[in-house]
Formats: C-alpha cells, sequence, structure tokens
C-alpha cells in the first residue's frame, strides 16, 4: 500500500465535563478511496472529522496528514484539507457567489471566477448564485456547504452526514455528486449512520462506536466474511425429516414440514453457491418446491450484529 494521506494514531478526545468521545483511534486513509465512517448517534464522528480538521483539539495521539503532523505543520496540510460541516453554519445573509468566493480566498488560492463557476454549475446552484443562503431550501443550502468546502479545490474531503434530514431524490443527488469527486482524485471521508450510504458509496468501511473504531475493512470483504445467506424453499408436499441426501446443508424444516431454511455461507458467494447446490440435490431427490427466496445480509444487519454483541458484552 502506498503511504496512507492520512494517518491517526492513538488519537483520543475527552471534552472537559464531557465523556470520552474517542478513544484510542487509530486509521489510515488511502489517496482515492471514499471511506465512510459508519456508527450511531454520539458514537464521536464529528469529533473526530473536528481533529482533523482543526476545530477539537485531541487529549492525545497524533494526526499526520499528507506527510504533515498536523500539531506542529497544520498550516500545509490545512490547505489541503475540505470540510462540509454536518451543521448548517454559514453566513445566511451573503448570497451563494460571496460565500464560496470568500472560501476559496481563505485559503491563500488565488480568486479564481472560473473555478468558482465551474463548482456552482456542476452542483446546480449556477442560477442561485445571486440568491441568500437563506432563502434557498435545505438541500440547496448543503450544496452550498460542498461549493465551499471545493472553492480550494481540496485533495482531501470530509463530509459530515452529508444526506442527514435530506430527501430520498436529494440524496441520490448527493450521492452522484461524491463519485463524481471521486473521479475527479478526491479523497473522501464520510460520516453517516444510514448504512445505505455506507453500502452505496464506500470503498471501505470503518464502523466506530462509543469513541471507538470497532472493525475496519474493503466494504465487500466486511459484507464477504460477515454476511450470511438466507434461503427459504417452500415445498410442494411436507417432509417427516430432513432427508439424509440433505444433511449436509444445515436445513431446517419448519410450517408442518413445508418450509425448509437454510442459512449460512459466511461469504455471499459460498452462500448462494450452497443454495443453488441444495436446490440441485432436492431435485434429485425428487422433492418438488414451489418457490425459494434468496436474501443475503446486508451491512445493516452485520452494524446491527456488531452494535447488539457489544451491548450483550456491555
Ligand atoms: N463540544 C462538546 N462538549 C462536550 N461533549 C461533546 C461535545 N461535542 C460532542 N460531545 C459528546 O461527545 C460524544 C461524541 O459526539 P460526536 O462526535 O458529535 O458524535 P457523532 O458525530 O458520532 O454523533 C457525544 O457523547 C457528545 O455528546
Ligand atoms: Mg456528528
Amino acid at each position: 500500500m502506498s503511504e496512507p494521506i492520512l494517518s491517526i494514531r492513538g488519537l483520543t478526545k475527552t471534552y472537559a465535563n464531557g465523556p470520552r468521545a474517542l478513544d484510542n483511534v487509530d486509521l489510515d486513509i488511502r489517496a482515492g478511496e471514499i471511506f465512510a465512517l459508519l456508527g450511531p448517534n454520539g458514537a464521536g464522528k464529528t469529533t473526530l472529522i473536528g481533529a482533523v480538521c482543526g476545530l477539537v483539539r485531541p487529549t492525545g495521539g497524533t494526526i499526520t496528514a499528507f506527510g504533515h503532523d498536523l500539531a506542529r505543520d497544520w498550516r500545509a496540510a490545512r490547505a489541503r484539507i475540505g470540510l462540509v460541516p454536518q451543521e448548517l453554519a454559514t453566513d445566511m445573509f451573503e448570497t451563494v457567489w460571496r460565500a464560496v468566493s470568500y472560501s476559496q480566498g481563505l485559503f491563500g488560492k488565488p480568486r479564481n471566477p472560473a473555478r468558482i463557476e465551474e463548482i456552482l454549475r456542476s452542483l446546480s446552484l449556477w442560477d442561485k448564485k445571486d440568491a441568500q443562503i437563506r432563502a434557498l431550501s435545505g438541500g440547496m443550502k448543503r450544496r452550498v456547504l460542498i461549493a465551499k468546502a471545493l472553492a480550494h479545490e481540496p485533495e482531501l474531503l470530509f463530509l459530515d452526514e452529508p444526506t442527514a434530514g435530506v430527501d430520498v431524490e436529494l440524496r441520490k443527488d448527493m450521492w452522484e455528486q461524491i463519485a463524481a469527486l471521486k473521479q475527479r482524485g478526491v479523497t473522501i471521508i464520510l460520516t453517516t449512520h444510514y448504512i445505505e450510504e455506507a453500502e452505496e458509496m464506500a470503498d471501505r468501511v470503518g464502523i466506530i462506536q462509543r469513541g471507538r473504531i470497532r472493525m475496519v475493512d474493503e466494504k465487500r470483504a466486511m459484507m464477504e466474511r460477515l454476511g450470511t445467506t438466507e434461503a427459504v424453499i417452500e415445498l410442494a408436499a411436507p417432509l417427516a425429516a430432513v432427508p439424509e441426501a440433505l444433511a449436509g446443508f444445515g436445513a431446517v424444516l419448519s410450517e408442518g414440514g413445508t418450509r425448509l431454511t437454510y442459512r449460512g455461507g459466511n461469504g455471499q458467494g459460498r452462500g448462494r453457491a450452497e443454495v443453488a447446490q441444495l436446490a440441485q440435490a432436492l431435485t434429485r431427490a425428487g422433492i418438488g418446491f414451489t418457490s425459494l427466496d434468496i436474501h443475503d445480509s446486508s451491512l445493516e444487519d452485520i452494524f446491527v450484529g456488531l452494535l447488539g454483541q457489544e451491548q450483550e458484552a456491555a
């Protein structure tokens, strides 16, 4: 693996009179990836982003971005990092154009109106450029935040809950915007508590809970390693017992012997292949079935399962 563009070691944050929001977090981010930090409310996602973006002072640990230790040399790295914050904190009385231009200047970038026009057009904000931000819909306001974050052309962009409280259509739209940024080579870290969002967008997923990273992996690997496949087969006629020929599949009879349920295959590929073999074995044994429903567990099942385990352990 090439050098990570962001490297976090032992990051801890305890707020004054507050909880330990981050507990010894280690995390490496690779250039060009979309990394989803997935966790319930209060898990520490915004705190983690704040620590990297200079908004939260860590209690301990180190953060290295683009080879610079942020505690000693944050300016050099900071200009290369963009943030779309969770809260809609921006000057509501500014026009779209002025707010985005201002952000461009903030990091010492030369004014570049052509670039701002390009950003506003790409976010469908061009015809709103002279509107006051307060006059825009919630979704449009969020796009202004993205435009502001893009104005200084960050190489690493944080999106803190980019689609929280946004309707489904706009969420899809936002996903497209984020995919387009990745195409342009921007490394993206997004936080979300929507599993669907991590499942849709991310190359890798980190699961955070109570300030601790519970798991980090390629999304696909996570789903394959922890995923299960379930198949429900409705039989044409009831069986008294699972026939010998099917014993190896671990399928279970229910509903008076008319339903056969298979659950297994740590790894979606293997689970599906086993279901196919099971169907063939049924046919070979002369057992008819009227339907076969197959379901692969989602990231959601994995997430809920992980958090459930911890609650049991706690
Ligand atoms: N400024 C603050 N002062 C005290 N506690 C805070 C502050 N910001 C966040 N917290 C607490 O730290 C924990 C993590 O919060 P946060 O990072 O916002 O989580 P998330 O973004 O995952 O919802 C929560 O328990 C929250 O109440
Ligand atoms: Mg948050």
